[in-house]
């Protein structure tokens, strides 16, 4: 693992470096990845180095680089976004841009383990999310990692010709089940 921020059972999170910026710009650009993003511009690898260096400035997120533990290789991001202490809320975000790993558990480590740091580490209230309303993958991921359906936002967004609804899903601290359980003293 090189640089290991968070670990959990087959995953581990590491801070995005400049080296990561041309692999950014490939996952984020891919059509099928962006499919269900709200990412209507291509990206090039320099915006990619600006995003990368305005990281070390941006305290209003928290951003991860996904990696397997086997190899350092970038295979998704994850972060939690406009943090708000007051009243103890971010929104998360994922993807794994790496497509050939999509349905073998890892959206949802990745969302465990982004809760383990919400909660365990920032000592949040409440995350939350919007997700396509067609996106069974997404919505399903959310589920299995213990978001709730709280509402539905009408026509939020246009994509692929169509208005579609966003779906918002929120999860509490009590409802919160440790991926790690805390350490003890
Ligand atoms: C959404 C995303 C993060 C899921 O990652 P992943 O590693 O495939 O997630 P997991 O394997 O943990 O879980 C996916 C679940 O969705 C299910 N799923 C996949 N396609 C599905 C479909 N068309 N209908 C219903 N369920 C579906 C899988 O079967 C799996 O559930 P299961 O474990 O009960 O079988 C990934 O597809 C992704 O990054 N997509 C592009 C970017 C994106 O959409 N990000 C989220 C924006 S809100």
């Amino acid at each position: 693992m090189k640089n290991p921020f968070a670990i959990g059972p087959r995953l581990y999170f590491r801070p995005i470096e400049r080296e990561d910026a041309p692999q950014l710009a490939v996952f984020v650009n891919d059509p099928v990845v962006r499919r269900t993003l709200l990412l209507h511009r291509p990206l090039n690898v320099a915006q990619e180095y600006g995003f990368v260096e305005s990281l070390e400035r941006d305290e209003s997120q928290v951003v991860f680089g996904i990696a397997r533990h086997e190899s350092p290789e970038l295979i998704g991001v994850t972060n939690l976004f406009d943090l708000d202490f007051r009243s103890r809320r971010a929104e998360f975000g994922l993807f794994i841009g790496e497509r050939t790993l999509w349905g073998q558990g890892f959206g949802t480590e990745a969302t465990r383990m982004m809760l383990d740091y919400g909660f365990g580490t920032l000592n949040l209230s409440r995350v939350w999310l919007q997700v396509f309303a067609h996106h069974a993958a997404g919505l399903r991921t959310y589920e299995k990692a213990g978001f709730r359906r709280e509402g539905v936002l009408r026509e939020q967004h246009y994509t692929e010709g169509r208005p579609v609804d966003a779906v918002v899903m929120g999860i509490l601290r009590p409802e919160w089940t440790p991926l790690s359980p805390p350490r003890q003293p």
